[in-house]
């Protein structure tokens, strides 16, 4: 085999493994965050995001029509969006704790596995996390 061959295959074995890693959703909160905020969201934004996040009077929270690869969403933006924005009939007012909980059945939501470490209010505020859903 000709080196430039081989230096040719081994890149390419290369590149698929950054893709799958690149690809891999990164846990970014614990179950126990997801549970609470899905009464945090049952409260405060099915209302308008339907119970299921489907949309309603507001638009999906779940799926490609709210985070496709090409809008290159991240968890910083959203969680930015939503703690300054939402709830839209009252911006600001859930606590720390709540948008933490809510942001992370968000990503629930959106195929991301819980993890060990707790999403945090501060950390998700700068994260530059991808947010791309998987869910079909
Ligand atoms: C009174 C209705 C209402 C409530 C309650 C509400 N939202 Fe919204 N939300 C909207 C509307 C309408 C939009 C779209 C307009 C906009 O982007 O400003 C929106 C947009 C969003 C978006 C951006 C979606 C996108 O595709 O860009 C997110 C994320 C979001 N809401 C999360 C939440 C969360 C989390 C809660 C609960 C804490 C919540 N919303 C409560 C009405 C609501």
């Amino acid at each position: 085999m000709r080196l430039e061959w081989r230096i040719g295959l081994a890149a390419t074995a290369g590149f698929g493994v950054m893709m799958r890693v690149a690809l891999a959703a990164p846990a970014l909160y614990t179950a126990d965050q997801a549970k609470a905020g899905q009464d945090v969201f049952a409260g405060n934004c099915a209302a308008c995001h339907g119970p299921n996040l489907g949309g309603d009077e507001g638009p999906a929270l779940a799926g490609p029509s709210f985070a496709p690869a090409a809008n290159h969403l991240t968890v910083g933006g959203i969680f930015n969006f939503i703690t300054s924005q939402m709830p839209q009939s009252a911006p600001g007012s859930l606590s720390h704790v709540q948008y933490e909980q809510v942001m992370a059945f968000l990503l629930s939501k959106n195929g991301y596995p819980a993890g060990t470490s707790a999403l945090d209010y501060a950390a998700a505020l700068k994260s530059a996390a991808p947010l791309v859903s998987t869910v079909p």
